[in-house]
């Protein structure tokens, strides 16, 4: 069956109900509606997830000559700007001896923990708050893992709005409480899981209290369609070609439909063609993997897991919301999906680390997905792959010293300190 998320799905007349070449669609029964005249996150008529939708889908020409970051793309975008700090342009990193050691010929790491407040969601939020700007809403919210909240607490801060985030209690690292907290969100600990704290947040969205800037709110992944504009756009100054692959963590599976989505826009325009698309692939710990559950199973629709656990607090997701948008994305690419263990997500955590990346547990999955990847011969030696790592390692202390090495005390004089290193 052919549908509006296939690689190749030609580019969408404009309905009547477009505002400049941009209106929402359900993904599922096709339903459009006008972007900005209410508040809307799904789809009225079948509740399906909905998506923004461009006439003028973009090409690389018409990012030329623009000032790097997310609003270089202004043209993929809806908005020409948005309430910024600034965001994206993070860097792609040589890491010569991983790439040795995993064997592939070329791999680089997407460091989206070099954003603002320390994660790709900048990205998201800086088109999201806009966008909420443009409705006019009072309260800003959102079910977090963590990130999420301390980049919707630091943008409605800068766009001078009340932020209210929902956490699981006792599951959130802390560098990421601190920063929702000194941003100024309320902060409401939930005695459930980040699966229950976004059902409650969604019903506090429904009765019109908060606008809801999770994943699930369509113009969030606009922005966060960057990442793959910047991997592309370098890759290909850099080595003349795209990449093969892309790894990247799952959880709610946002990201994975935003790169999709950027994938789909740019072939539209025929600014890619549909054999240079990389290959997602997507990475869950193997305490929280529904997504890999559903690609190994080929099933449509996502088992939710009531029960989920990992180190990776970040990605501790059973019920990825996002997975109507993904599954078709890392099916439609010709990618694939893997688990990993905590201990595998900690020796990838290291080996970044030892080269000087310094990432949270959840973004070292991209890599220790990779090199299982590798092992099993799914990835190819020949094979250029990008491994992103979405959250910097401030964001987790405790976890980087776990898996760090110990202080050692010392007396203070010269000699004894002298002798002390000798041994
Ligand atoms: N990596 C990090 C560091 C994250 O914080 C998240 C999601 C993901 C990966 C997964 O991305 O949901 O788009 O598949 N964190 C959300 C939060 C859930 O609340 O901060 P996804």
């Amino acid at each position: 069956m052919s549908t509006s998320l296939d690689l190749t799905a030609p580019t969408p007349a404009a309905p009547a109900v477009a505002d400049d070449g941009v209106w929402l669609a359900c993904i599922e029964c096709g339903e459009t509606y006008a972007p900005f005249e209410s508040i809307r996150y799904t789809c009225d008529a079948c509740d399906g997830l909905l998506e923004v939708r461009y006439a003028d889908p973009p090409t690389f020409a018409d990012f030329e000559g623009r000032e790097r970051g997310v609003w270089r793309y202004a043209d993929a975008l809806p908005f020409d700007e948005g309430v910024s700090l600034p965001e994206g342009d993070t860097p792609l990193h040589h890491v010569p001896r991983l790439e040795d050691e995993v064997g592939v010929e070329r791999l680089r790491i997407k460091h989206e923990g070099m954003n603002p407040t320390g994660a790709f969601k900048d990205r998201g939020m800086t088109v999201g708050v806009r966008v909420a700007k443009e409705l006019g809403v009072g309260r800003l919210a959102c079910a977090s893992t963590g990130n999420t909240s301390a980049a919707l607490a630091a943008y409605g801060a800068r766009g001078g709005m009340e932020t209210l985030v929902l956490l699981p209690a006792g599951k959130v690292a802390s560098g990421k409480i601190a920063q929702a907290a000194l941003h100024d969100a309320r902060i409401l600990e939930v005695d459930g899981n980040f699966d229950d704290c976004l059902d409650i947040v969604q019903d506090l969205a429904a009765a019109g209290e908060v606008y809801l800037l999770n994943s699930l709110n369509p113009f969030r992944l606009e922005g966060q369609k960057t990442i793959g504009l910047e991997i592309l756009e370098e890759f290909m100054a850099d080595h003349g070609t795209y990449p093969d692959r892309i790894v990247l963590p799952v959880g709610n599976a946002g990201n994975t439909a935003a790169l999709y989505k950027c994938f789909r826009e740019l072939v539209q325009s025929g600014a890619l063609a549909p054999a240079d698309v990389p290959k997602l692939t997507g990475v869950q710990a193997e305490g929280a993997a529904p997504m890999v559950e559903a690609i190994e199973e080929g099933n449509d629709e996502i088992r939710r897991w009531p029960d989920v656990e990992t180190i990776a607090t970040a990605i501790r997701i059973g019920n990825p919301v996002n997975a109507p948008k993904a599954l078709p994305g890392i099916r439609n690419t010709g990618g694939t999906a893997i688990s990993v263990s905590d201990e595998a997500i900690t020796d990838a955590q290291r080996a970044l680390a030892s080269e000087g990346v310094g990432v949270e547990p959840a973004s070292a999955t991209s890599v220790a997905g990779l090199r299982k990847l590798r092992e099993r011969g799914v990835v190819a030696p020949d094979e250029q792959v990008v491994c992103l790592t979405t959250g910097h390692l401030l964001k987790d202390p405790d976890a980087a010293f776990e898996a760090g090495n110990d202080p050692e005390p010392v007396p203070n004089d010269a000699e004894a300190v002298l002798d002390h290193i000798a041994e």
